[in-house]
Order: C-alpha cells, then sequence, then structure tokens
C-alpha cells in the first residue's frame, strides 16, 4: 500500500472514532504485560513498541516504573491522542517516532533495542517487500539477547481489520520470519474480544535474540 495512504487511512481511523470503541482497543494489555514480565528487563530496558498507537500499554508500562520507551506510529494523530492520556513522570524518556516500519527513516537511527513489541500491526503487511523491509528493520535495531513479541491474527483468524487486507501468521511462520538468530520462548492463541463483542483469534508469541 502506498505510505500516504496508509498514513491517510490510520489518521482518518483515529480522528473520526472514539478510542474506546476502536476494534482493537484493549482497557489493560495484560497478554502483553505478562510476556513483558517473562523478560524480566531492568526498569531502563529499551522498550521499542512499533505501530502503538494510542494502547493502554504505555500507561501501562509507566506504571511499572519502565524509563526509555520509544513509541513509534505511521499516524501522527494516533500518537497526539496516546499522548493526551498519559501521565508521564520527571525521569522517563519517552520518544514518539512517527514513521514507517515498511518504510523506515527516522527508525534506522535506532539501536540497541532491549524489547520489540508489535501487536495487531505486522499483519497489515501483506506484501513480501513490506513484510521484509519489516523484518530488517527489526534485525537492525534489537540488540543480541534482546526480545520481540509479536501478537498478530493467527491462521484462524479474521482475514481484515479496519477495512484493510490482512496476512495470517502462526509461531512457524514467524520464526521463519526471523530466523535462526531468534528462540521461540513462548506462543499462545489468545481470543481477543472486540469493544463490539466480537470475537479476534490472535497468536502471541515471544522470541529472544541469541548471544
Ligand atoms: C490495529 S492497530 C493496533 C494498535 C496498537 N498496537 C494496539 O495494540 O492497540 C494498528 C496500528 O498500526 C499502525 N500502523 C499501520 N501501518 C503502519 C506502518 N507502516 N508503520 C507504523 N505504524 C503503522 C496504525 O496506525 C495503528 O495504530
Amino acid at each position: 500500500m502506498e505510505q500516504e495512504t496508509r498514513k491517510n487511512h490510520w489518521d482518518n481511523t483515529y480522528q473520526k472514532n472514539p478510542l474506546t470503541s476502536l476494534g482493537w482497543y484493549e482497557e489493560n494489555s495484560e497478554k502483553t504485560l505478562n510476556l513483558i514480565e517473562v523478560c524480566n528487563l531492568p526498569k531502563d530496558a529499551l522498550l521499542f513498541n512499533a505501530g502503538a498507537g494510542a494502547t493502554t500499554l504505555i500507561q501501562d508500562l509507566l506504571k511499572k516504573n519502565f524509563t526509555n520507551i520509544i513509541v513509534n506510529d505511521i499516524s501522527s494523530v494516533a500518537l497526539s491522542e496516546l499522548r493526551k492520556n498519559l501521565s508521564i513522570p520527571k525521569n522517563v524518556n519517552l520518544n514518539f517516532l512517527v514513521d514507517d516500519l515498511t518504510n523506515p527513516t527516522e527508525l534506522l537511527k535506532l539501536k540497541n533495542v532491549d524489547l520489540w513489541n508489535d501487536r495487531a500491526v505486522l499483519h497489515f503487511f501483506t506484501s513480501e517487500e513490506e513484510q521484509t523491509n519489516y523484518f530488517n528493520l527489526l534485525k537492525a535495531v534489537v540488540k543480541n539477547e534482546g526480545y520481540v513479541i509479536l501478537a498478530e491474527f493467527n491462521t484462524e483468524g479474521a482475514k481484515k481489520c479496519s477495512g484493510l487486507d490482512v496476512f495470517n501468521y502462526n509461531e512457524i511462520m514467524l520464526q521463519e520470519r526471523l530466523g535462526e538468530d531468534f528462540k521461540l520462548l513462548k506462543a499462545f492463541n489468545h481470543t481477543y474480544i472486540q469493544p463490539s463483542g466480537n470475537p479476534r483469534e490472535f497468536v502471541y508469541t515471544l522470541f529472544q535474540r541469541k548471544a
């Protein structure tokens, strides 16, 4: 999908809908937080949130006293919505990066990421080129022994989200994409219930990059 079209799609989505009615809205981000807990990261670890939108996860990470967080999205509207709802302690280094994960510019400057976290973003990248660019970026910025959480619609799951086609995954496909430098630590399926009451089938995975 063209970058401008994609950006407009997401800006309009966040402009026109209350956050709590979005099909991916979570009151709390328990599933992701549980996986982050498994990583046992120091509080100043660099946490990168890919396509974070206005997720409640960021406030949850602040409550857990993490102090070094990067929040990315292609939509500046999403990130300003997120900002409105955050209370940011003074000692926290929280950076907002508007950039396209499939055609990155600013994101290429990142390095030494301790945790790459993606919920419901990668599955929108349906072309080989977009997927390759995404995984190349991930591999360029995640440090050795760093962690990767990918939570995407699973192979039993919906074929569309937000009116866009999605590419469905299971843990084997994600492992193939990451390659043998990454070890799968955990994988489980989870049925997320949308605010509308409809179920959406996800696969949650936690990988660690080898030393
Ligand atoms: C379904 S929402 C999920 C948002 C968030 N991860 C969550 O769990 O609440 C998908 C998000 O990916 C963002 N996004 C879509 N394409 C992107 C891209 N190429 N680069 C960065 N973000 C993108 C959208 O703006 C949107 O916020």
